[in-house]
């Protein structure tokens, strides 16, 4: 199978998940879009309004800032893959409880297996704790870290940075790094193929 009809599979399972109790409240689920064979997956947190309302994830305030950073740096999101750690939304947007994380995991983690990206974006904090839990967003974001799968690239929640000038700035500053990070993920020993080297913490900063 191709990996398009791999994650139409996901997608459909995805659909009909009633691992947790957010299928319950949520209109729709938001399984994730975009181009398959992408080198950079961005992941969100969890569907908000907009997304509950047409099942796609970022279609909302934080889903346009994320086009005009994609923009910055000649990305369309029909280019990138785009998806969630949660995949229904939370009632009243409330943060997802670490069951709710644990049992929507299994969707998130085949269909990257299937991507195979290059680096992973993970917006905001709970998608970069989710990838490496030693994280501090205030601290790692704008440093790309090898875990053991990955090449995890923590930058701040689209959502955040239009509450907060300061995070717009940074979000805006740790995007224009994206494109040399993905041609540093191809390189060894920073690339998700090679063995991650023994470092102290499990944490490698590229340099970036
Ligand atoms: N915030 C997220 O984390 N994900 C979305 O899809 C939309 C807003």
């Amino acid at each position: 199978m191709d990996k398009k009809a791999l994650l139409d599979d996901i997608e459909k399972n995805v659909k009909v998940c009633q691992k947790c109790r957010l299928c319950k409240t949520a209109k729709n689920a938001v399984p994730g879009e975009g181009n398959v064979d992408s080198e950079i997956a961005f992941i969100g947190e969890a569907p908000g309004a907009t997304e509950d309302e047409t099942g796609r994830p970022f279609v909302g305030r934080a889903g346009k800032l994320l086009e005009v950073l994609l923009a910055q740096i000649n990305l369309k999101r029909s280019d990138v893959w785009i998806g969630n750690v949660i995949k229904h939304r939370p009632p009243e947007n409330r943060d997802p409880l670490p069951d709710e994380i644990a049992a929507c995991m299994p969707h998130l983690t085949m269909q990257l297996n299937i991507i195979k990206p290059k680096i992973i974006v993970t917006l905001g904090r709970y998608a970069m704790n989710y990838f490496y839990k030693d994280g501090k967003i205030s601290r790692d974001h704008g440093r790309a870290i090898k875990t053991e799968s990955y090449v995890v690239f923590p930058v701040y929640h689209p959502a955040a940075a239009l509450r907060n000038p300061e995070m717009a700035k940074a979000l805006k500053a740790d995007f224009l790094k994206i494109p040399e990070v993905v041609e540093k993920s191809k390189v060894p020993p920073f690339s998700t193929g090679a063995k991650a080297l023994p470092v102290p913490d499990g944490q490698m900063g590229l340099g970036l």
